[in-house]
């Protein structure tokens, strides 16, 4: 087994890295993957940028190059749910590209025109492993479900309405739709857990940068307590 890690930006990985041992690290793609332990289970973990293209190339020579087995995606996400508030954790059953829009063919909005799926399904194991991580923390919410994926910082309370409404997400960001397709297009299990960093609403981008830090403390966490029993 070697598990993927992937992180969209520097500060959502770098508690993890410092966790690493015996690491070596080959840069292809301007991405810099770290080869290593962690709690002695063989970990590539890396830092793909931001967006649906880098994080889908990102998980393809994790997989290619890297011999990934399985891919976890962390990082922090925008609050669509209603109950949902920074702070909380999402892991993702299931990842829609919400800005994928063929809808002039007849396709439902974000459907991949001509793939056999409308959604990237997460796999069992590992969603059963995040839950068994979250159990045991009881310093924030936690909740199961849909999360949405595109190259958009949401920051609009009608599109945060039209997201819930649309996919029933429970939140959004901008990286865990493209692995997951990666990941099913390459037979890779995967899951991806979120911590909620702001509201998507016209605030967004401060809630952000105040709440990153938590959100970024409860991903490690649950992170590390996933690869102990992995
Ligand atoms: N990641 C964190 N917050 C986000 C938001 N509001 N929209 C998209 N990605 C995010």
């Amino acid at each position: 087994m070697v598990l993927g890690i992937i992180a969209a930006m520097e500060e959502e990985l770098q508690p993890l890295l410092g966790e690493m041992k015996a690491e070596t690290t080959r840069t292809i793609a301007h991405m810099t993957f770290h080869e290593g332990y962690i709690l002695n289970k063989k970990v590539v973990a890396v830092i793909s940028g931001i967006g649906k293209v880098n994080s889908a190339i990102c998980a393809q020579i994790l997989i290619t190059t890297f011999g990934a087995t399985k891919v976890i995606n962390v990082g922090v996400a925008g609050g669509v749910g209603d109950s949902i508030a920074p702070g909380d954790v999402v892991i993702a059953d299931s990842l829609i590209q919400h800005d994928m829009n063929s809808t002039a063919f007849g396709y439902p909005h974000g459907q991949i025109p001509r793939l056999s799926t409308f959604d990237f399904k997460c796999d069992p194991e590992l969603i059963s492993l995040a839950k068994k991580a979250i159990e045991n923390s009881s310093n924030f919410n936690s909740f199961i479900g849909t999360i949405v994926t595109g190259d958009e910082f949401v920051a609009n309370v009608d599109k945060i309405r039209w997201l819930k409404d649309s996919f029933n997400a429970l939140a959004c960001e901008m990286e865990g739709g493209s692995i997951a397709q990666a990941c099913y297009l390459n037979d890779t299990p995967c899951v991806v857990i979120r911590s909620i960093s702001d509201n998507a609403n016209t605030g967004a981008h401060m809630d952000y940068e105040k709440f990153k830090p938590i959100a970024v403390e409860n991903s490690t966490a649950i992170l590390k307590s996933i690869i102990s029993n992995i």
